[in-house]
């Protein structure tokens, strides 16, 4: 395996430019820790797919598994990779085959480039067998692959960004073959069906049957001889046996052939990487390892590498360019590119206080949701997704009650999380991580054989999302348990080693598992389905894996090891602004812009970002509040950079239609209205108050405290100069106004009739708290008011405890008498309403609809 360097090739030619670079230094990024992890819960394991055993012969996991090379190494090694950009490929027995696809499609939802397969390239010595061809190296963007037989070779270079192809043959006969029609010309001279070309030289053109035309640059002299099979089939082979380099490149314009003529000669073999991190900027560095000059080396950038980068050298965007499904490649020259983010300045809190007109509401949140967490019902885990998006929500109530100085209500919080988390330590646990041998990582146990387990963690999907939570939790238990965090480091390790290793000096994981460092984002794909095409589709998640990272480093790392992962944080950010966000007023000729398409930008948010297509839909949800939430949650104060202004403000308009639906559920509109709190934290404060719930992933507290410290640029008070709408607490009478009569509860029958036509006979009910809503309890007989979700059925007072239906949203109602309340089962979202018996039903479609009542202090 090439190692992966952190050398002192690069020069540091950001710091003069930006100036924001005077106190850097290079980081020494040493393994986080290089022990062995078989000491897990669950032991060791191995994946039911392990890597087709021929490719790596010769090397040892660690194995990448989510990079855009995993299809040539995940069983059975014949699944297309997106890649080496701008082309696809794919390792067949019989040889290395690649295309670029020429076909792009916009269906009203997706930008879609469909796999094509333009050549084969082999040598005739080649048997054909699957088991000759392996890796031979790679790093943390190229791999270098090799087809062998007997003394013949031939090498590839895949290298991300390269427009050409390069293949070294070694005492072998090169041999192309077309996989998408027969050849129509070579050297420009038109091929007849059963007719050859021969020519000498280092320079040709063919041109396919479906008018696609490549270059062979050879960088020694050679005879090709282009043979026209048929109409569909066609090959270009050498007349003996040759050691020297080819390299292919598709001509997509004849004007592009002046820039490529120049830069053949040069080409990459592999890159390394570096990072000039401070605490507040980081730079990314690739470096090409070249043959030949590195200072005339052409590669391709995409939007998000322009964006950043310093000191570019970039030739006119008409040079050369690719449309691909992240917007077009275009030129630059040079094998050191230098790339510079800013790095986040927050780590447990935001940058300001919460605001003083909030702080009831966010304390009173704290009171309630803490109030309720007992450690002897602490959740066993039974997966990771779920428990730890769960207890990261619980997790984030002990960091606000430490901002806003409640620190009496951590404890609590933190033996909850220990009692929940202590089951990951249980070896008799039915939910156990191993450590997975055949591509070397941690993983959930039970889904070592099986894919559908925990979204297919044990074949190593969604390991950022599901440790980025993990680690998180970890990292607030063990800011406020030193002896917690002295008795679990190693263990903890293992699950931060797994995402986001930056060296290769770890024996046991690879490096940054799921990011793709050249596509600027991760992958939430890992090595099931032989690894096919690569997604994403949760970039908050992503996001917050390496948040999740930052602040476990935090607690327990190395400040390299914190600036490292605000690097990926920031990365992550920056990929997710330029390829989630979609943005209908970017000009379609703006050269960045990575989606020409208005009718795909004026989707406002992509779901899922592929490999070869992209489109603004999920997997699992049509809704348009879906689409977004999703790449805005975890909701958490770092996340104020990636809330940019215009997109939450196209997001709030764009899903307004579903924010006003009764039907859809809140989870979703909860995380929409904190985004938007970036921008507009008043209106987002008067619409919080509409939520009653959010989901396992966010608290009532944590979305009032995100709204309450925001940028403020109108200085009013963000929860208002009054209380935020709230129910009428304490002991009332409830008296329906059209009758006069006054809700009575029989003690043969519990439903809640408007009855009584005195005081003394009215029920008295105990209005109290639940977060922007309260329950009804019958004072008489302790038992709380439920309201079903078919509202069919008379309100009754048969409740121990209290769910979502025995919750009620009780406001003055709107154009009402002063005094005058409206009754919102939680339920239903529906309004109660008064029968002709007196029963009080929850069928109102909407406020108006429903009846209305005095709240009499009883
Ligand atoms: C990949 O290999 C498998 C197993 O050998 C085979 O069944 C399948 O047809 C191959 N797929 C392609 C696209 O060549
Ligand atoms: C060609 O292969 C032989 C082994 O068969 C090896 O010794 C030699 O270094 C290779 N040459 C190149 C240029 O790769
Ligand atoms: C090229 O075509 C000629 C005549 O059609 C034939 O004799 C010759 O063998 C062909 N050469 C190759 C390399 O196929
Ligand atoms: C290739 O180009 C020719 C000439 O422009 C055209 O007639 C033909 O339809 C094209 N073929 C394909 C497959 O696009
Ligand atoms: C980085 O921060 C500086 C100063 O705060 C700002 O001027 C610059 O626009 C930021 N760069 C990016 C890419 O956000
Ligand atoms: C460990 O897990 C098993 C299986 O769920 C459970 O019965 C046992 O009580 C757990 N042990 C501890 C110490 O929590
Ligand atoms: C996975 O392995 C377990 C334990 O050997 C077995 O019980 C289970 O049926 C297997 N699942 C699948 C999908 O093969
Ligand atoms: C939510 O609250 C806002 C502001 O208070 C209001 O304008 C809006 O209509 C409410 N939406 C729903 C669905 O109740
Ligand atoms: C009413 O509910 C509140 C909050 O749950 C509680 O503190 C109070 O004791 C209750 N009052 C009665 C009379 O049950
Ligand atoms: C509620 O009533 C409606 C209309 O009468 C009926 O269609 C529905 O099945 C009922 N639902 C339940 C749960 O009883």
């Amino acid at each position: 395996m090439r190692s992966f360097l952190l050398g002192f090739l690069s020069v540091a030619t950001a710091a003069g430019s930006s100036g924001l670079h005077t106190l850097n230094k290079r980081a020494s990024l040493g393994p986080i820790a290089t022990d062995n992890p078989s000491g897990i819960t669950g032991g060791e394991i191995s994946c039911a797919a392990p890597p087709v055993n021929s490719f790596f012969e010769g090397t040892k996991p660690p194995f990448p598994t989510n990079g855009w090379w995993a299809p040539y190494a995940a069983p059975p090694g014949n699944a297309t990779a997106a890649g080496p950009f701008p082309y696809q490929s794919a390792l067949d027995g019989d040889g290395y085959v690649f295309g670029l696809s020429t076909n792009r499609e916009f269906d009203g939802a997706s930008v879609k480039q469909p796999t094509q397969k333009d050549w084969r390239v082999c040598f005739t010595e080649h048997s054909g067998e699957f088991s000759n061809h392996k890796a031979t190296a790679w790093d943390t963007q190229t791999v270098t692959l090799q087809y062998f037989e007997s003394d013949a070779s031939m090498t590839v270079y895949g290298v991300p960004g390269s427009p050409y192809i390069t293949f070294q043959f070694n005492e072998s006969t090169p041999l192309l073959t077309t996989m998408n029609g027969g050849i129509q010309s070579f050297n420009s001279k038109s091929l007849p069906d059963g007719g050859n070309v021969t020519a000498t030289g280092t320079e040709f053109t063919m041109t396919d049957t479906s008018n696609s035309t490549y270059i062979i640059y050879s960088l020694s002299s050679i005879t090709l001889t282009a043979n026209s099979v048929s109409e569909s089939a066609g090959t270009i082979s050498a007349s003996s046996e040759f050691t020297g380099v080819l390299r292919l490149v598709k001509l997509e314009d004849p004007g592009h052939k002046a820039i490529l003529d120049k830069h053949y000669e040069i080409y990459p073999v592999s890159v390394e990487q570096d990072y000039d991190l401070s605490s507040t900027t980081g730079t990314l560095s690739f470096t090409w390892n070249t043959v030949g000059s590195g200072s005339d080396l052409l590669m391709l950038t995409w939007p998000h590498h322009r964006l950043a980068m310093q000191n570019g050298n970039f030739p006119d965007t008409t040079a050369l360019a690719y449309l691909t499904t992240k917007g077009y490649m275009y030129p630059a020259l040079g094998n050191g590119w230098k790339m510079l983010y800013n790095l986040t300045s927050m780590i447990w809190d935001p940058p300001r206080k919460l605001d003083p007109s909030c702080s009831p509401t966010v304390l009173k949140g704290l009171e309630y949701e803490i109030g309720k967490l007992d450690p002897a019902d602490a959740p066993i885990p039974g997966d990771f997704y779920y428990w730890g998006g769960s207890m990261n929500a619980i997790a984030r109530l002990a960091v606000i009650a430490d901002n806003v100085g409640r620190t009496d209500l951590i404890s609590p919080v933190i033996d909850y999380l220990e009692a929940s988390f202590d089951q990951w330590f249980n070896t008799s646990a039915t939910t156990t991580a191993a450590y997975e041998t055949a591509w070397g990582g941690v993983i959930n146990k039970a889904g070592a054989n099986n894919s559908w387990v925990d979204f297919g963690n044990g074949y190593y999907n969604d390991h950022h999302f599901h440790y980025g939570y993990f680690l998180a939790v970890a990292a607030v238990i063990a800011k406020y348990d030193q002896s917690w965090l002295n008795e679990h480091k190693d263990f903890i390790n293992w699950f931060a080693r797994d995402i986001v290793n930056p060296s290769v000096n770890d024996p046991y994981f690879p490096i940054a598992r799921c990011r793709d460092w050249f596509a600027g984002h991760s992958w939430a794909s890992g090595i099931a389905n032989g690894a096919g095409s690569r997604d994403q589709e949760s970039s908050g998640e992503a996001i917050n894996g390496y948040y999740g990272a930052l602040l476990w480093a935090s607690v327990a790392l190395s400040d390299d090891m914190v600036n490292y992962a605000k690097l990926l944080l920031a990365t992550e950010m920056q990929g997710t602004q330029v390829y989630w966000h979609l943005y209908p007023d970017q000009a379609s000729t703006d050269p960045n812009n990575p989606y020409p398409e208005q009718g795909l930008r004026d989707l406002v948010t992509m779901g899922n970002v592929e490999d070869w297509q992209s489109g603004a839909w999920l997997f699992w949800g049509s809704q348009k509040s879906q689409i977004a939430a999703i790449q805005m949650l975890p909701v958490q104060p770092v996340n104020e950079i990636l809330y940019d202004a215009e997109w939450v403000k196209n997001v709030w308009d764009y899903t307004m239609v579903e924010l006003l639906d009764p039907s859809i559920g809140d989870e979703w509109k909860s995380v929409i209205v904190d985004a938007y709190s970036n921008v507009n934290p008043q209106v987002a404060a008067q619409w919080s108050a509409n939520m009653t719930t959010w989901g396992s992933g966010q608290t009532y507290t944590n979305e009032l405290y995100f709204i309450g410290t925001r940028p403020n640029p109108a200085g009013t008070p963000i929860c208002g100069s009054d209380t935020l709408p709230s129910n009428p607490y304490g002991e009332f009478l409830i008296q329906d106004t059209s009758s006069g009569n006054y809700v009575a509860v029989s003690s043969a029958n519990t439903n809640l009739i408007a009855s009584a036509t005195s005081t003394s006979d009215a029920a008295t009910f105990n209005s109290s708290f639940v977060p922007n809503s309260g329950t009804l309890q019958l004072i008489s007989t302790n038992e709380f008011v439920t309201a079903d979700q078919s509202g069919n059925y008379t309100l009754s007072a048969t409740r121990d405890t209290v769910s979502a239906w025995e919750t009620f949203v009780i406001r003055e109602k709107i154009g009402g008498a002063a005094g005058v309340y409206s009754i919102q089962a939680v339920s239903n979202k529906q309004y109660v309403t008064v029968g002709g018996d007196g029963s009080l039903v929850n069928n109102g479609a909407n406020e108006a609809a429903g009846s209305e009542f005095k709240f009499i202090p009883a």
